[in-house]
Parts: C-alpha cells; sequence; structure tokens
C-alpha cells in the first residue's frame, strides 16, 4: 500500500471530459479550452496548486463508429469528437509547472516504438522527468480505419505486437548509457560511441535499427500506465507497467480486481504495480444538494450518445438490445476487461443496459463519489485503505469549477488526515509517485 493517496486528474483533449454533453453544461469551460492554451495552463497550475501527481490525458483517436454502426451519433453529440491531440498539449502544459506529472496515451497501434520514445522523452526530458505514458493497444475500430487497417488485430495479439513494442522502447531508453555524454568544447567530441548501444532489433511486427533518439531524462524514460483488465491485460500492465489503472464499478468489484492482479503478478513471480482506480467526485454544500448535482447530470445525458461511447468502448453494436434487461457479456475484440467488469453480478442484481450506458455517459463506468467535501473525502480515505490501492484518476463533471472545488475543498481535508502530501516530495513524476 502506498505511503499516501495518489491523484492523477483524468483528462481528454476534446468537448467533453468523460461526461458525455458535458461541454453543453452550465458554466463548463470546455469549448472555450479547446482553442485556448492558457485554459489548459490555468488547469495544470490549478492541479499544482493542489499537489496533484498528474494531468493524464487519455485519448481515443478515430471516432467512436460502433453503435448503429455508424459515427454519427459520436459527431451528433460531440462524444470525444473532435479528439485533439494530447501529446501536443504536454510541452506547453510543462512550461508552466514545476512539479506536476504530466501522461498522455499513445496507442501501440497508431505509432511506432522510436515515434512514441522521441516524443515523449525529449517533453520528459525538457520538463526535467515529469512525463508519464499510457501505454493502449488501440481497441478501437474507428482507430484503426482512420488509420487505414482493415481490420482491428485479435485481442491478444495486439498484446503480442505490444510486447514487441516495449522491447524495443527499453532499448532505445537504454541506449545511451552512463558518461556517455561528453560534450567536450575543446575536442569537438560531444558523446563517446562506444557507450551508445545500437538497437538492432527484427521481430514479428516491428522492426528498429538505430540509437537512442533523446538523452535520458532525469528519471530516465516516463512512467509507464496500464489499463487492460482481461486475462492478457493483466499479464501485460504487470509486466511493463509502472502503475496500472482500473475502473470498476463499486467497491467490490476493486476488491476482486485488486485479488485478481495480485494472484496473477504471483503467478508470474512478479510484485504486482500499484493501482489507480477511476472515480467523479460529485461535490455539493450538502448530500442533498450533491445528490441534485448527480442528478442533473444524468437528466441532461442523451441515450444515444452513452451508447455510442459505450458500444465503441465494448466493440459491440448495442443498437435494438432491450435497454431494461441485465446487459449480457458479449465475445468482443475491444475491451474484454470492461466488459467482464460490467456484466458480473457485484452486487444484488446484475446491471442493465441502461444503467450501464448511463454510467457509461457519467463516466466510462467509473464510480460517483458524492457528497460533502468531508464526505467525499471519507470515501476516497477508505477505499484507499480497503483495497490498498495506489489512489485515483478522478475525472471531473464541470470543468474547471469541479477541479477548483476539490483542489479548494477537498484536498485539505485529506491533507489534514496526513493522507495526502502537503509538498511535492520529489523532482520528477516517478519519486512523486512513490516508483523511484
Ligand atoms: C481506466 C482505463 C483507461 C483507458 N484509457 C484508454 C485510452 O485512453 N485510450 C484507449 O485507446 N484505450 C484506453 N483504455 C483501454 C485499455 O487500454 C485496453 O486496451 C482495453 O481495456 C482492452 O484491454 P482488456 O481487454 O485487456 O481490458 C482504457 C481502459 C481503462 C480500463
Amino acid at each position: 500500500m502506498s505511503k499516501q493517496i495518489h491523484l492523477v486528474s483524468f483528462q481528454i483533449h476534446s468537448p467533453i471530459n468523460h461526461t458525455v454533453l458535458s461541454w453543453a453544461a452550465p458554466g463548463d469551460n470546455r469549448l472555450d479550452a479547446l482553442g485556448d492554451l492558457r485554459k489548459w495552463q490555468d488547469l495544470a497550475r490549478t492541479l499544482e496548486r493542489g499537489k496533484f501527481d498528474g494531468l493524464f490525458f487519455a485519448d481515443t483517436p478515430g471516432v467512436f463508429d460502433r453503435y448503429r454502426d455508424s459515427h454519427e451519433d459520436a459527431v451528433k453529440y460531440g462524444v470525444c469528437w473532435p479528439s485533439h491531440d494530447p501529446v501536443v498539449l504536454l510541452s506547453a502544459l510543462a512550461a508552466s509547472t514545476e512539479n506536476l506529472g504530466l501522461a498522455a496515451t499513445m496507442s501501440t497501434t497508431a505509432y511506432k516504438p522510436w515515434s512514441i520514445v522521441r516524443q515523449l522523452s525529449t517533453i520528459d526530458y525538457l520538463s526535467g522527468g515529469r512525463v508519464g505514458w499510457n501505454i493502449v493497444t488501440g481497441h478501437l475500430r474507428g482507430e484503426h480505419r482512420a488509420l487505414g487497417y482493415s481490420e482491428v488485430m485479435e485481442h491478444d495479439r495486439r498484446y503480442d505486437a505490444a510486447d514487441e513494442f516495449m522491447e524495443i522502447c527499453y532499448r532505445l531508453w537504454g541506449s545511451i548509457g552512463e558518461g556517455a555524454i561528453i560534450a567536450d568544447r575543446e575536442s569537438g567530441v560531444f558523446a563517446d560511441p562506444d557507450k551508445v548501444a545500437f538497437v538492432d532489433y527484427h521481430g514479428e511486427f516491428f522492426n528498429c535499427e538505430t540509437v537512442g533518439p533523446v538523452l535520458p531524462s532525469a528519471q530516465r524514460r516516463p512512467v509507464l500506465f496500464q489499463a487492460g483488465t482481461s486475462g492478457r491485460g493483466l499479464r501485460f500492465g504487470i509486466e511493463h507497467g509502472d502503475v496500472v489503472f482500473s475502473i470498476q464499478p463499486n467497491l467490490p468489484g476493486m476488491k476482486r480486481y485488486m485479488g485478481q492482479l495480485q494472484d496473477a503478478a504471483a503467478s508470474l513471480g512478479r510484485k504486482a504495480p500499484g493501482v489507480l482506480f477511476g472515480v467523479q467526485p460529485i461535490l455539493g454544500g450538502t448530500e442533498e444538494e450533491a445528490r441534485r448535482n448527480l442528478d442533473d447530470l444524468v437528466d441532461r445525458l442523451p441515450l444515444d450518445g452513452c451508447l455510442a461511447r459505450l458500444s465503441g468502448t465494448m466493440g459491440v453494436d448495442f443498437a435494438g438490445i432491450d435497454l431494461d434487461k441485465p446487459m449480457q457479456e458479449q465475445a468482443t475484440n475491444a475491451s474484454q476487461g470492461l466488459m467482464k467488469a460490467f456484466t458480473s453480478v457485484l452486487g444484488d442484481r446484475p446491471f442493465t443496459l441502461r444503467e450501464v450506458a448511463i454510467k457509461w455517459g457519467l463516466a466510462v463506468g467509473m464510480p460517483q463519489l458524492v457528497g460533502t467535501p468531508e464526505q467525499v473525502a471519507d470515501q476516497l480515505e477508505s477505499i484507499w485503505r480497503e483495497t490498498g490501492c495506489h489512489g485515483y484518476n478522478m475525472t471531473p463533471n464541470v470543468m474547471p469549477s469541479s477541479i477548483e472545488a476539490f483542489v479548494d475543498e477537498v484536498v485539505p481535508i485529506l491533507q489534514k488526515r496526513g493522507v495526502f502530501r502537503t509538498e511535492y516530495e520529489g523532482r520528477t513524476f516517478a519519486e512523486n509517485l512513490e516508483l523511484a
């Protein structure tokens, strides 16, 4: 268990964060932020004021196109569309902060190992070691279609390909050895070629012949995040993730996941990585007000927009299925872990398709922590203690006011209880996450 709770703000560079139609919510500034870098910089500074470990961007390149076999509902409601590139934001955010970790999702389908190492390590080097990478294999059909692939590669083979991808990344990150850089102005020698290893990799999926493209940062390489929850995904996360994310609908699901992760790690002879659970705090001055705020969010959700997102993540077209019957597990080549988590019985009865669609519309299945600042702090502390998780990947509802309220009202309570930092302990993202 971590010494303290770790907090990461879970964002998307699109008109919505995770809540469908949040761009239309009264007071939400996301549409302005899409065209104004300063709003993102303000957000990063707010998170830094709240001593957050990091700001993390999910990314779903392409468009959700499974529901009714069309992209139209995603486009109509602005469901993660347009999907602006998160990586280009990171350097601007690094320039406006000193301590905040900055992470982006990049898929092993959309990029080559060399290009990810080069892009992320350049920002990691420039920022003094504050970058993270969420490794995803790319499970969306829309992403594959956008990139010109006619088929989505089979689920487990995507992870096999991603293993190779990572092997090349590690070699590139390790290529520039200790003492390699001489930079002697007198002799004009920049580096000792004997200390720069040539990467000569030929695999089933990828080839790479070159030397490391970027100087090693203060943390040597970006912090690696991963979020696969299927059997094969868990293995990949254990083998490569410094930290793993999980979305579970409730506490029993979180506990079950922790057990699965521990068992899988033990069977691989490894230590399980720390877990950040996805949650969505919904605050109010009173519990009733917080509940009303949640009800208002639910009332605004367009069901077709929610189903567009759910169908995309699950890789299944949910059009025409009875919304009020329990959601049935279906074979999928997309997110097998999430499909299982939301079709399992984790309470007194299974979730209906309508309930899951609404959960997806609110926050892709992340549970809402509803209440006064004190009550939300209680929930964050008790889940952390009961599950032994590392902390939370937290999605806001209204931007940026819900984050400002969290920083001003919940963070001081956690700090007073001694479960959250009052100052950054380390220099790098890895150090602040207790990984170094
Ligand atoms: C918390 C969480 C966040 C995720 N973020 C992204 C993302 O930003 N982009 C993406 O393409 N996939 C994302 N995924 C999908 C996973 O990385 C993974 O590809 C998918 O869940 C299928 O893996 P599985 O079947 O092993 O669970 C996320 C999944 C989870 C649980």
